[in-house]
């Protein structure tokens, strides 16, 4: 049987650490406040979003809600990103993504001040990870990150391998592995024999946006595995890109979906948050 790792639990310990914080920054006359961009009505997006919010109230941390038609065109957008660059009482801005097609997300992303760039989305803040340089992190890895260290695996020596090359998970997540001196391998679509390479793996990180492709021929045993997958099954239940029944008895340690990464990544956004007033 393998460790169920808990990312419930594992935020909700951050989120109460970082509440604290805020506490003691809000008696030095600190006040953090977020912005949160929604452009059209996608639902996933706007659960996302709401949760988001709610973790700020949760936290002490002040919010901004700006919901815009998916009509509003690329200049509106950017002029609304450009103005909350320049507000005094905005910290960190949040886009939530996707955005409608004819926007480019690219050309948004860059608006943002990296000063206030709290996804770590910013070619700034990214450049700033894989040189080693203090800086905003992308909250899904960094979320992994805590996950393993505090359910007390080590990362130094170890096989990683990733499953997925994302700009938002993938290849983030490489860049933070090297950093804690893990042995780090990006797998792909385009990878021959994945098998062979997700077989080598310590620690397996999946985020292919393939439901539960992940079975137990791709595990070496004893792996830790981190599922970063979010479909629904058959049955209309959440599942990841790890088929968890077949994997979880070869696997020592193991997310599941939901309550593993998915809760760690709005810990790790409201950890950026607190930093921004760090700083
Ligand atoms: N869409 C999916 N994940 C994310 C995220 O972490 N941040 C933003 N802004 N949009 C997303």
């Amino acid at each position: 049987m393998a460790v169920l790792i808990d990312g419930k639990k594992i935020s909700k310990e951050i989120k109460e650490e970082l509440k604290e914080e805020v506490k003691c920054l809000k008696e030095e006359g600190k006040n953090i406040c977020l912005a949160v961009v929604q452009v059209g009505e996608d639902p996933a997006s706007t659960v996302y979003v709401n949760n988001k919010k709610k973790a700020c109230a949760y936290i002490g941390i002040e919010s901004q809600s700006y919901e815009l038609l998916a009509s509003t065109t690329e200049e509106e957008l950017v002029d609304l990103v450009k103005r909350l660059n320049d507000s005094p009482e905005v910290n960190g801005i949040l886009v939530q993504l996707p955005l409608p097609k004819h926007i480019n997300e690219d050309r948004i992303i860059q608006a943002i001040s990296p000063e206030k760039d709290v996804d770590g989305f910013h070619p700034e803040s990214v450049g700033r990870l894989w040189i080693g340089e203090k800086g905003f992190l992308s909250c899904t890895p960094a979320g992994i990150i805590q996950l393993l260290k505090r359910s007390g695996i080590s990362i130094e020596g170890k096989e990683c391998v990733i499953v997925g090359r994302s700009n938002i998970v993938g290849k983030p997540m490489a860049a933070l592995l090297l950093r804690e001196n893990g042995t780090v391998t990006v797998a792909h679509s385009r990878t021959k024999e994945l098998q062979k390479i997700t077989k080598r793996a310590d620690i397996l990180i999946v985020a292919i946006g393939k439901r539960q492709f992940i079975t137990s021929e791709y595990i070496k045993e004893g792996a830790v595995v981190i599922d970063v997958g979010m479909h629904r099954d058959a049955q209309n239940r959440l599942c990841g890109d790890v088929d968890f029944a077949d994997v979880e008895p070869k696997a020592s340690a193991i997310t599941p979906v939901p309550g593993g990464v998915g809760p760690m990544t709005i810990a790790m956004l409201m950890n950026n948050c607190v930093e921004t007033a760090r700083r």
